[in-house]
């Protein structure tokens, strides 16, 4: 197993993130799981109210994994659930040279990608990657594979270990106490599958994921 790091830790926080959203009900739940255009630029209710690429977003985080992992213009890098490319976009700022992927579940995401990196992503399930074995340096997920139930989480981290021939990198919802526990029930929109980190850490290990990973939650 790899190790637990923060390397969000750059990307931008909104200052009072529990009062931003307004309370959630099942219906707003089933709508923002689409991942269609209410979930992406629609209704704050349903998702991010308005998805759209800023530089201040990326630019550091992109810095930090760069340096983390070594990555170089060599690199190949997979981003799974890339939305509309974002990341990617700044990868291939910072290396113009390197080979970058991306896929999401989401047709409008994909259809509405930035345009610098539309030739980069397409529409796949986190839980059946459409790569060979050991395709990529480095496979990033962020806030995507809790979206899927169980069964399905424990498949997209093994797809995740089979696609990379280095490095991973997961972020997840998850939670260390109950404050973070209650936090997280009440904020999540999208997530299948809401566990403490030590269950996330029996579920990596049952996949067979040996890559690093972060733990969200509207606290962290
Ligand atoms: C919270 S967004 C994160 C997007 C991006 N990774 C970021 O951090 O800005 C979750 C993303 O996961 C995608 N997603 C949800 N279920 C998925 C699945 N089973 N396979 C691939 N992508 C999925 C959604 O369409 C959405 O783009």
């Amino acid at each position: 197993m790899g190790a637990e790091i923060d390397l969000m830790r750059l990307y931008p926080k909104p200052k009072n993130r529990m009062t931003e959203r307004p309370e959630i009900t099942d219906e707003d739940r089933e709508i923002s799981r689409r991942f269609d255009f209410d979930y992406f630029d629609g209704d704050r209710r349903h998702g991010y109210g308005g998805f759209g690429y800023h530089p201040r977003f990326w630019t550091d985080t992109v810095d930090l994994f760069t340096t983390h992992y070594g990555l170089t213009n060599d690199s190949s890098i997979l981003d799974v659930g890339c939305g509309k490319g974002f990341m990617l976009k700044d990868f291939s700022l910072r290396l113009p040279g390197a080979t970058l992927a991306g896929v999401d579940i989401s047709r409008y995401a994909i259809d509405h990608a930035d345009p610098d990196v539309a030739d980069l992503v397409q529409v796949a399930d986190a839980s059946d990657l459409p790569f060979p074995a050991d395709s990529f340096d480095l496979v990033i997920s962020i806030n995507t594979v809790h979206n899927l139930d169980r069964a399905g989480c424990v498949r997209a981290f093994a797809e995740i270990q089979r696609v990379s021939r280095g490095s991973a990198f997961v972020m997840v919802d998850g939670w260390k106490n109950t404050e973070e526990q209650e936090l997280l029930q009440r904020w999540v929109l999208t997530a299948r599958t809401m566990l403490s980190s030590d269950d996330w850490l029996v579920l990596m290990a049952e996949a067979g994921y040996e890559g690093d990973y972060a733990f969200w939650n509207p606290l962290s």
